[in-house]
């Protein structure tokens, strides 16, 4: 495993500009196949849009994507059961991306999701809303207001994985409030729906791929900010990615915590 502290340098520089980020997350999450068991993951969201359209007698439904990303989760795989998909993320380089899609039934917003100050000015009640890797305690009132009776708000968070055990090594992050929070969101959703609530792990394998490319992505995206780590703490997260390495190949995993939250029928 050939390392070099310039080398991450120079990968940094491409990964930290505001689009560079994505291209992070995506070379973090979903190139190559890397993803182990991404199939699980999106017949989890199918399974919850199929109950949706049931509950709701519905063929189409209107969904809302909240930080949808440069990914865009559901006008990607779930547009078979859209009338529309309202992609809202706060960046504009996530929207642009997805609104080079072309997907007509996509429409995409730059709004805040603690506030969401655009979205409610349209006046919809949501019958699927979808926020995935990055959802606060913060978002969930406004997601409940913003759903249908018998609509579904599916959740998905990050509770403990090799990228917060990386946060906490050189960061000094502290895991607990996490985990508090993962409760208090729980405990906003049921003021008003019907809670699911479950954890599964995947992980994703980087095969024959260089460190500093993965330290680097991981040091845009997984640190809780952009940071560029200096040499001790790049040596620390050097020794971390070695112990997760065998036969060239590196193993990351993640728990996530998941909430499919059926809205209460007031
Ligand atoms: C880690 S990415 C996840 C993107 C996508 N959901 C996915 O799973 O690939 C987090 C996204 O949330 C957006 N975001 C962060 N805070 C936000 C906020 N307060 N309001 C709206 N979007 C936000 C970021 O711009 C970014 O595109």
């Amino acid at each position: 495993m050939k390392t070099d502290y310039s080398n991450y340098i120079y990968f940094y520089k491409q990964f930290s500009t505001s689009s560079g980020y994505y291209e992070a997350c995506d070379y973090l999450s979903f190139q190559d196949d890397r993803w182990q068991g991404i199939e699980k993951y999106i017949d989890l969201i199918g399974c919850a849009i199929s109950d949706t359209k049931k509950r709701l007698s519905k063929t189409k439904i209107l969904m809302a994507d909240m930080g949808c990303g440069a990914y865009g989760w559901l006008q990607r795989y779930f547009s078979e059961s859209a009338n529309k998909i309202i992609c809202i993320d706060s960046n504009k380089d996530a929207l642009n991306q997805i609104g080079s899609l072309k997907n007509p039934l996509a429409e995409t917003i730059q709004d805040n999701a603690f506030s969401l100050g655009k979205i409610f000015s349209l006046g919809h009640k949501f019958d699927f809303v979808y926020c995935g890797f990055n959802v606060y305690e913060g978002f969930v009132d406004n997601f409940l207001k913003l759903t249908a009776p018998d609509g579904c708000i599916f959740l998905m968070k990050p509770k403990i994985g090799d990228d917060l055990i990386l946060r906490s090594l050189v960061r000094n992050y502290d895991i607990l409030p996490r985990y508090k929070e993962i409760a208090k969101i729980t405990a906003a959703l049921e003021k008003d729906a019907e809670i699911k609530y479950r954890e599964e792990i995947f992980s994703w394998k980087f095969e024959n791929e260089s460190t500093d490319k993965l330290l680097a992505a991981m040091s845009v995206v997984c640190l809780g900010e952009q940071i560029l780590m200096n040499r001790e703490q790049y040596e620390i997260a050097v020794d971390f990615v070695k112990l997760r390495t065998s036969n060239d190949t590196v193993l990351m995993s993640q728990t996530f915590a998941l909430w499919q939250a059926v809205k209460k029928d007031n």
